[in-house]
């Protein structure tokens, strides 16, 4: 036995520091760039939108896993803030409601210059670790909040928006998400409908990136297969680890793998261990895993911060994630690797989406059809079914234009 065995707890000790050290120099130029966080849904239930309301000082909030001095603790370069509005705003108020999430997001980096630069571009994001600010971007959850239309998709485009997250935990007319696998809703577009096909090719025309978080697996297949562009999981950990219908199966990493595509590990206790209970090793197994499966390019972070109700101990909130990277170093990740998984990879796939797209092509502009479309509080202009078409709008205008013209004299 070696004299020196004493020593080996010590070294133990340093090896561990140096890990964490090492992780926290990397991070220095490579920052987390996460794929989903929920801040903005916390402002709107806790202080419905009012972010100037004292108790909503991002810098001092303490009962979120996000704030400014933990994000600043996380080595956070980067982050998708989640623009969500729940199922059952789909066929009533999904677009305003999307529209008022985005504006929170916009706002945020109005009222915090120091902390959030809002870009929607990967040349953004670098200027943004340039200046040593968090680039924050919109990812809209859930394709109900199109309200099945391409024009409210450009529109939000034009907003920002930078993924679109198919479905939330509810059908769209056009996409079916992932309560179909766990038979729980009926499939209703066997994947993708014509109509979310049409979808998907506009999202690539305008570089979109087309995630895939909370869809059913034949969706999962129908959007890789189709999209020219790699596609990311914004929010989603391994099938194989834990049996949860939310997770991305083998085959579908495989086909991850094939197409340069992007998992973003999601921390939820319930998605990566399949109980309220998790430890931050376990979130570990689910990048090796991921790693192993579809390579170091496939993997990346979407913890759902401030969207989940139990995260695993070791991985509390935002400022955690130096410590993983920390057990990713311990169990032999190289450095280019854990650089792929903290920030390169959803570089690599955000600008192969931008390359992809074209926006001199021509939009999409066929129109779901009306008979796909529920709900009572919409109207049906422009179908031809529609009452009245032509004549009764051009009526008003007619009616309106002398009033509006004298109102202007005055
Ligand atoms: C938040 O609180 C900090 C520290 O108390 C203060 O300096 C800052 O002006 C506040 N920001 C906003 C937007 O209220
Ligand atoms: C990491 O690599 C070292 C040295 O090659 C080896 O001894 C160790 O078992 C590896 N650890 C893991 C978790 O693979
Ligand atoms: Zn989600």
């Amino acid at each position: 036995m070696s004299a020196s065995w004493w020593l080996w707890p010590l070294v133990a000790i340093c090896a561990a520091d140096s890990f964490r050290e090492q992780a926290e120099r990397i991070m220095q130029d490579t920052p987390v760039i996460d794929g989903h966080n929920d801040l903005p849904w916390q402002m709107l239930s806790l202080f419905n939108n009012q972010l100037r309301d004292e108790r909503a000082n991002l810098t001092t909030l303490a009962d979120t896993h996000t704030n400014i001095p933990k994000l600043e603790a996380g080595f956070v370069g980067g982050q998708f803030w989640s623009v969500y509005v729940p199922c059952d705003t789909q066929n009533k108020d999904a677009v305003k409601r999307t529209l008022e999430q985005m504006d929170v997001v916009h706002r945020m980096c109005q009222l915090y210059p120091e902390t959030f630069l809002c870009v929607t571009s990967s040349a953004g994001i670098r200027q943004a670790f340039r200046e040593r600010k968090v680039a924050s971007l919109i990812g809209v959850e859930g394709g109900h909040s199109i309200d099945s239309s391409l024009g409210v998709l450009r529109a939000l485009y034009h907003l920002g928006m930078r993924y679109l997250t198919l479905t939330h935990s509810c059908n769209t007319p056009w996409a079916d998400n992932w309560l179909v696998d766990r038979g729980d809703d009926q499939a209703e577009s066997q994947g993708l409908s014509l109509f979310g096909q049409h979808v998907v090719k506009e999202m690539n025309r305008l570089g979109v990136m087309i995630d895939l978080a909370h869809v059913s697996v034949a969706t999962m297949k129908a959007a890789l297969q189709l999209s020219k562009a790699p596609v990311i999981f914004s929010h989603s950990s391994a099938y194989s680890l834990c049996r949860h219908r939310r997770n991305v199966p083998d085959d579908v990493l495989q086909m991850v793998k094939d197409t340069g595509s992007l998992v973003m590990v999601n921390f939820y206790t319930e998605y990566v261990s399949c109980s309220a209970r998790a430890s931050l090793s376990q979130v570990a197994d689910h990048l090796d895993y991921i790693k192993k499966v579809a390579g170091p390019g496939a993997v990346g972070l979407g913890g759902d911060y401030d969207g989940v109700s139990s995260l695993p101990v070791g991985l509390e909130d935002v400022s955690k994630y130096p410590d993983l990277i920390a057990e990713l170093l311990r169990r032999n990740w190289t450095e280019a690797e854990v650089r792929g998984a903290l920030a390169d990879n959803l570089l690599r796939v955000f600008e192969a989406v931008e390359q992809a797209s074209d926006h001199s092509k021509s939009p999409e502009e066929e129109p779901i059809p009306l008979d796909q479309l529920d709900g009572s509080c919409r109207t049906s202009y422009g179908y031809s079914e529609a009452p009245s078409l032509h004549r009764k709008p051009g009526a008003l205008l007619a009616f309106l234009t002398p009033l509006l013209l004298s109102l202007c004299s005055l």
